[in-house]
C-alpha cells in the first residue's frame, strides 16, 4: 500500500501546485481557504502529533528538527496540524518547569533522551512549552504552514469513549478552562503569522455526544481564539469521533465575525465499521459510504463553508484490506471535491503509545509460575530474553495472529538447538510464535528442521530458552508450567 499511498497524495497535490507565494493571514471564501489576496490556498497537511504523554512532537529522538520539517516540504506537504494537550497551557508546571529531558526520564524513555542529545540537543533542556514553541517556528522558517490542534486534556493517546476529556463537561473537559486555554494559545502564537489557524478540540465524543452542548460550547471557544487572534481561521470539528456535522444541516453556529469558520471531518476506514470494507463489494460500498460521508460533513461544501478532511489514513503496510478499498474510495471522494487535507501521521511510531482502552498488541508475556514477565536483556553483547519484573509501560508488542514478539525494534529470533538461549535480532529473521496446546500458553516455533521446540525457563539464571515443548496434553505425571506464558 505504501507506494500506492504516496501516489494517491501525489495526485491530491498535484492541482495546487500552481500556488504562488502565500500571503498571510488566510481567510474563507465560501468553500475556500485563501490568502490575503484571495488567491485559494489548499492544505496539504499532515498531522504530526505532539499530545502524547512526553509532551513533545513525535520522531525527534530519530532526526534533527530542521531535518524534519525540510522532509515535510520535500514530500509535498505544506502545512502541519500539530496536536497539543490543553494541559501544555493551563498547567504551567508542565509547560514552564518540566524540560524534554525530565519529560522523557519520568517515563522512563532513556533511549529517547540520548536519541534527542543526539539529534536536537538544543531541544533537549528546553522547557516543554518552549521546545513546542521551537518546533512550531522551524516549521515556519521552512514555509510550512500550522495548524494547532487541541488534541485532547492531559498528554496521552486519543481517544476512545469513556475518557475522561471525551466531551464538553465531562471531569478533565471544563468548557470554560478549555475556552481560556484556547485564548492563551492564539495569544502565544499572535506573532507567528505561519499559524494559520487552530482546531479547537478533536474529535467530540461520548455517551452525551449531541448537539446541543455542541452548539453551547464550541461557539465560545470560537469567540476566545478569535478574540485573542483575530488572523486565525478558527476550525470546529464534528460529534462521534468528528465524523459527524450532520446536526448543522439545519441548524447554523452563531459567532460574532464571519469569513473564518472551516469545519473539519475525520474518516478512517473503520469509521465505517470494523473491517467492513473487507465484507462488501467495494463499488456497492463506495457509493454507499460517500452518500453517508456527503450527509454527516461534505454537505457544508454546497453550504459554503471549506471542510478539512484533517485526519485519513490507514497501514501503508499493505495488509488491510479493508484500509487499502477505503483508501480509494477516499481518495477519489477529495480529488472530486478538491479538499484541504491532513493524513494521518507523520509518524512510523510514537515514543509511548497507551491509553485507557487502548491496547492494540499485547505487550505482556507474563510467566505464572514465578510471577514475573519476559524481558530483555540489554547488558548481554547479543541481546537475549529472560526474566524480570512486569513492566508497567509497553517495551515490547506481540501480536498474536502475526506470532511476532517485538522488544525495542528488535524480534524474537529463535534458536535451532535445544537449551539455547533466546536471541533478539533486527528484524529480518523473525520466529513466528504460535500459541499452543489447550491452554494456549506454550509459545512454539518450528526450526529450520522442522522440529517443534517451545520457550522455555532456565532456573538457573532466569534465561528464556528453547526446549522440546512438553507435556502438551494427556500426561499428568508431570507439570509444564515452566513452558507457560500468559500473553496479557
Ligand atoms: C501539572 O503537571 C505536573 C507535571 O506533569 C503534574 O505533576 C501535575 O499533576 C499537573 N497538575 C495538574 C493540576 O494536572
Ligand atoms: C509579538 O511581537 C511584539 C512586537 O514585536 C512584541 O511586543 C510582543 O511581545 C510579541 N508577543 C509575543 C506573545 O511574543
Ligand atoms: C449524527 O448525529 C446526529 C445528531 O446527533 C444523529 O441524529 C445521527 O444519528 C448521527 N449520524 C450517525 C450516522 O451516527
Ligand atoms: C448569537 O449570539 C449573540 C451573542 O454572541 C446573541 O446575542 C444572539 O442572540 C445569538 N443568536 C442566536 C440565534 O442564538
Amino acid at each position: 500500500m505504501a507506494r500506492s499511498f504516496y501516489f494517491c497524495l501525489f495526485f491530491l497535490f498535484i492541482s495546487s501546485t500552481s500556488k504562488l507565494t502565500t500571503s498571510y493571514p488566510l481567510s474563507t471564501k465560501s468553500r475556500w481557504i485563501v490568502d490575503e489576496k484571495g488567491q485559494r490556498v489548499k492544505l496539504a497537511c499532515v498531522n504530526w502529533p505532539a499530545h502524547l504523554q512526553p509532551t513533545v512532537a513525535e520522531g525527534l529522538s530519530k532526526q534533527p528538527l530542521d531535518s524534519i520539517s525540510k522532509k515535510i516540504v520535500s514530500m509535498g506537504f505544506n502545512c502541519v496540524r500539530l496536536t497539543w494537550p490543553l494541559d501544555l497551557v493551563t498547567n504551567d508546571t508542565l509547560a514552564l518547569k518540566v524540560t524534554v529531558k525530565q519529560s522523557f526520564e519520568s517515563l522512563k524513555l532513556f533511549e529517547d533522551v540520548l536519541g534527542i542529545q543526539t539529534h536536537n540537543p538544543k531541544l533537549l533542556h528546553l522547557p516543554l512549552f518552549n521546545a513546542f514553541q521551537e518546533v512550531v517556528s522551524n516549521l515556519g522558517e521552512n514555509g510550512v504552514m500550522v495548524i494547532l490542534d487541541n488534541h485532547l486534556t492531559t498528554p496521552g493517546w486519543c481517544c476512545g469513549d469513556n475518557d475522561l476529556d471525551a466531551f464538553f463537561g465531562y471531569p478533565h473537559f471544563d468548557p470554560l478552562v478549555w475556552a481560556k486555554g484556547l485564548r492563551k494559545m492564539a495569544t502565544l502564537f499572535r506573532n507567528f503569522t505561519h499559524v494559520i489557524g487552530m482546531s479547537l478540540r478533536n474529535e467530540p465524543r461520548g455517551a452525551r455526544d449531541y448537539p446541543d452542548l455542541w452548539f453551547r460550547h464550541m461557539p465560545q471557544g470560537a469567540e476566545a481564539v478569535h478574540a485573542a487572534n483575530p488572523k486565525l481561521l478558527v476550525i470546529l470539528s464534528g460529534i462521534d469521533f468528528d465524523t459527524n456535522l450532520s446536526f448543522l444541516r439545519d441548524r447554523s453556529v452563531n459567532v460574532s465575525f464571519t469569513d473564518k469558520l472551516v469545519f473539519e471531518l475525520h474518516w478512517y476506514s473503520f469509521s465505517d465499521g470494523r473491517d467492513s470494507w473487507r465484507k462488501h463489494n467495494s463499488n456497492d460500498f463506495c457509493v454507499k459510504i460517500i452518500e453517508k460521508v456527503t450527509h454527516n460533513g461534505g454537505f457544508l461544501l454546497g453550504r459554503g463553508f471549506p471542510l478539512i478532511l484533517s485526519e485519513f489514513g490507514t497501514d501503508q503496510r499493505g495488509g488491510d484490506m479493508s484500509g487499502n478499498r477505503y483508501m480509494n474510495c477516499l481518495v477519489a471522494w477529495a480529488a472530486e471535491n478538491d479538499l484541504d487535507w491532513a493524513v494521518w501521521a507523520l509518524t512510523g511510531d510514537y515514543y509511548l503509545r497507551t491509553g485507557p482502552g487502548l491496547r492494540p498488541n499485547k505487550n505482556l508475556l507474563f510467566h505464572p509460575s514465578t510471577g514475573l514477565c519476559v524481558t530483555n536483556n540489554p547488558s548481554d553483547n547479543i541481546p537475549t530474553l529472560r526474566l524480570g519484573p512486569c513492566p508497567k509501560s509497553d517495551p515490547w508488542t506481540f501480536n498474536p495472529s502475526e506470532g511476532i514478539l517485538w522488544i525495542n525494534k528488535m524480534c524474537v529470533e529463535a534458536p535451532n538447538v535445544v537449551g539455547q538461549k533466546v536471541k533478539l535480532g533486527v528484524g529480518t529473521k523473525c520466529s513466528k510464535l504460535g500459541q499452543i496446546s489447550a491452554t494456549k500458553m506454550h509459545l512454539s516455533f518450528k526450526t529450520s528442521n522442522g522440529l517443534l521446540l517451545c520457550l522455555d525457563v532456565d532456573e538457573r539464571d532466569n534465561s528464556v530458552v528453547a526446549n522440546r515443548c512438553k507435556f502438551l496434553t494427556m500426561d499428568a505425571s508431570c507439570d509444564p508450567a515452566s513452558q507457560w506464558f500468559k500473553v496479557l
